[in-house]
């Protein structure tokens, strides 16, 4: 059962495509009813937890009155969700801030990241009660799942205006997949990308021309290493101007890219979010003259440094603004471009003009001296440049929305996802039959019926890879199937055992992008010793591809999870609901990825019994059959294990060197036992989704296999 009760006047975040009835309407004087919390009115200002906020203490400024929801959490009471948040899959012991931020630095002790995704569950120790909520909020929005106090979940909304719904789940049972399910049957269906998107890309901010382009084309291609993309970083620009390329860098883009299409590997360039002010620029003065941009208090449009200089913020929160910016990227398209990732989205700010004058002024005021006290330094540091970056510049610009001017601190967490709307809308009309592939830094719920998310600038940290294997599951319960993080890790130099095990997970990640950043180390594969150990375990990617398809189209088009957290499968193990490290992918398969160094193997726990197939590549495999439980498994480098269910089957295709030379007319298929198995294949490329000619059975039975429409040989 759904419940949805309205504070005040919101927002429209259209995160919500199936409208819901108001149980109840809460004026700013009422005293307001919502069920399992208690409700009061906080002045949000004197709260002990805003000592933190983006970047530092000083940042976060919330409305003075705010809506506060407690609840009281029982020891065994598990908390799913928050979509991208950092931490454990179960949130319970932290404090998580919705407040869209750029941060390279995300260790587990920073409170936001780039996305806003306030759904979470509470599964209580008894299963009784259990429920989900939403708060419909893009203000800034605090989940303090036991941080001020161990026992209690304490929501502070933004203010006092936003839309609050809970969720029983659909068939009662107050089960967390359930309740999941029921609410993203309200939220709409899951992008899905073009089949190819789905196939191995090799970026790095650094790649400057068509030479190195042709360069990362022959790593791959000399050492058999497949590649279905490479990416295009703010190199390709002029100026790292939006809509722009470098034609002394890249003489002939269409050109370039017809010729590494016709060997099935796309670019993928990068559009930021801020556009370059540049006195004459054409689409600068487009933006002005329509009133396109954010404003500031006097009307002007605002502007901010990032990449570009000096920048305009297009006010994608409105219809003709967002219009305008989508159907820019026509530009490319023409070009042959056919995907893009956005950035800087949050958005990112590097400082203005005013805080550049502020700094260089106090700076000045010290000056040069041969001995400097502690105290010029942190007066130099803290109070004149390290406060630059910060979201003081989130209350000084406004959008027009419908004619009402809204500060941009209380919609901030819609920015990125009406970025990459803008972009969605435009290919719906640019590129009507074709699907484009999209993925966005920032986002916020609705989103992922636009596009995809990376998860930002991590590290070539062994706890980044622990981290990214936990954000899944919260990531595709908010609709966001179509994620990866940066393998191998962006900042830092990574190391060759941290790539391949990095790899072995992100197989697995239906985004799978290898990203570096200018300073590192360089990290694309065939640069390291094993050459041969990455063209097999890429070439897995590819071997699975059929499977991993398959079951990402079926739960996106079923409002369904791809990566699930053991508990929402086998929901009365109470073992399975400590698991934190091993995920279910689709029906038929679990993995159970080594994500720490100099490991042989791992304990991994069976929920029930099930075929484990150790790849070296396609051909190359053993398997065996394992009982529920605790086993020490061994898996070297180079090794992947997938652990196939019973009465479950794996379609699997021989290695290919791209997306587009997959045989997925003979199809080798794992079993454990007899079983069946809806195959979902498509031409990549179409949006029939729903068209029952892409859905194919295979049985096995008694040792035997057949299937419609595919030769099928059994493994
Ligand atoms: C940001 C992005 C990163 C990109 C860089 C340069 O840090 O997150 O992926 O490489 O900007 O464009």
């Amino acid at each position: 059962m759904i419940q949805k009760y309205r504070f005040g006047k919101p927002f429209e975040t259209d995160a919500v495509v199936v409208k819901q009835p108001d149980a109840a309407v809460f004026g700013p004087d009422s005293t307001p009813a919502v069920p399992y919390f208690t409700v009061k009115k906080v002045d949000a200002n004197a709260q002990t937890d805003l000592s933190v906020g983006r970047f530092g203490p000083s940042a976060a400024k919330p409305v003075k009155d705010a809506w506060q929801f407690t609840l009281d959490l029982r020891k065994g009471d598990i908390v799913y969700g928050l979509g991208e948040a950092q931490r454990g899959i179960n949130k319970r012991g932290w404090l998580y801030i919705s407040d869209n931020v750029d941060d390279n630095t995300h260790t587990e002790t920073k409170y936001n990241l780039y996305g806003a995704h306030n759904f979470l569950i509470v599964d209580r120790e008894d299963g009784q009660g259990n429920f989900g909520i939403f708060l419909d909020d893009p203000g800034i929005v605090r989940f303090d799942v036991g941080y001020t106090d161990m026992n209690k979940l304490i929501i502070t909304a933004s203010g006092l205006d936003f839309d609050l719904y809970f969720f029983s789940g659909r068939s009662e049972s107050g089960k967390p997949y359930a309740i999941t399910r029921e609410f993203r049957g309200i939220i709409g269906h899951s992008y899905i990308p073009p089949k190819w998107g789905f196939g191995y890309g090799q970026s790095r901010y650094g790649y400057e021309n068509e030479a190195d382009i042709r360069a990362v084309w022959a790593g791959h291609r000399d050492n058999g290493i497949p590649l279905d993309a490479i990416y295009l970083d703010i190199d390709y620009m002029v100026g790292y101007k939006d809509f722009t390329v470098d034609t002394k860098a890249f003489p002939d883009l269409p050109a370039l890219s017809a010729e590494l299409k016709a060997d099935g590997v796309r670019l993928v360039p990068i559009i930021d979010a801020g556009i370059k002010v540049l006195e004459g620029d054409a689409l600068a003065q487009e933006g002005i003259d329509n009133g396109y941009f954010c404003l500031k208090e006097d009307g002007t449009p605002f502007t901010a440094a990032v990449w570009p200089g000096n920048s305009y913020f297009t006010d994608y929160l409105n219809p003709a603004a967002r219009k305008w910016f989508g159907s820019q990227y026509k530009f490319l398209l023409d070009q042959g471009i056919e995907g893009f990732w956005n950035d800087m989205n949050e958005p990112s700010i590097f400082f203005t003009n005013d805080t550049l004058r502020r700094g260089v002024e106090m700076a000045s005021s010290i000056g040069i001296k041969d001995y400097y006290e502690i105290d010029d330094w942190h007066k130099l540091m803290g109070s004149a440049f390290g406060t630059m970056a910060a979201s003081q510049y989130y209350q000084q610009f406004y959008h027009m929305v419908d004619g009402e001017k809204i500060l941009h601190e209380k919609v901030h967490n819609l920015y990125g996802y009406n970025m990459t709307r803008a972009a969605g809308e435009a290919f719906e009309e640019l590129a009507p039959d074709k699907r484009i592939l999209m993925f966005s830094r920032s986002s916020y719920i609705g989103m992922h019926r636009y596009g995809g998310i990376w998860t930002g600038d991590n590290c070539a940290w062994w706890a980044h890879l622990q981290q990214e294997v936990k954000q899944m599951p919260g990531l595709n319960m908010v609709g966001l199937l179509f994620t990866g993080s940066d393998t191998g890790g962006f900042g830092q130099n990574t190391t060759e055992d941290l790539l391949l095990r990095w790899i072995e997970f992100s197989i697995f990640t239906p985004l799978f992008r290898n990203h570096d950043s200018k300073g590192p180390r360089c990290q694309e594969t065939y640069l390291f010793t094993d050459k041969k150990a990455f063209a097999n375990m890429i070439g897995i990617r590819y071997v699975l591809l059929p499977y991993l398809y398959s079951e990402y189209v079926k739960a996106a088009r079923n409002d369904d999870m791809y990566f699930k957290p053991l508990s929402f499968v086998y929901d009365s193990d109470p073992i399975a609901k400590e698991i934190e490290d091993q995920l279910m992918v689709g029906e038929s398969i679990m993995v159970a990825p080594v994500v720490t160094q100099n490991a042989t193997g791992r304990n991994v726990y069976l929920p029930e019994d099930m075929r484990m197939i150790r790849f070296r590549s396609g051909e190359d495999y053993d398997s065996e059959e394992l009982k529920a439980g605790w086993h020490y498994v061994r898996c070297d480098l180079a090794e992947v294990l997938v652990f196939l269910r019973k009465g479950r089957l794996l379609p699997t295709a021989a290695a290919a060197e791209s997306v587009s030379r997959l045989d997925e007319e003979h199809l080798r298929v794992y079993a454990y036992g007899d079983g069946s198995y809806t195959l979902y294949q498509d031409d990549g490329f179409s949006k029939d989704f729903d068209n029952p000619a892409h859905r194919k059975a295979i049985t096995v039975k008694d040792g035997a296999v057949s299937a419609d429409d595919v030769e099928v040989t059994l493994r």
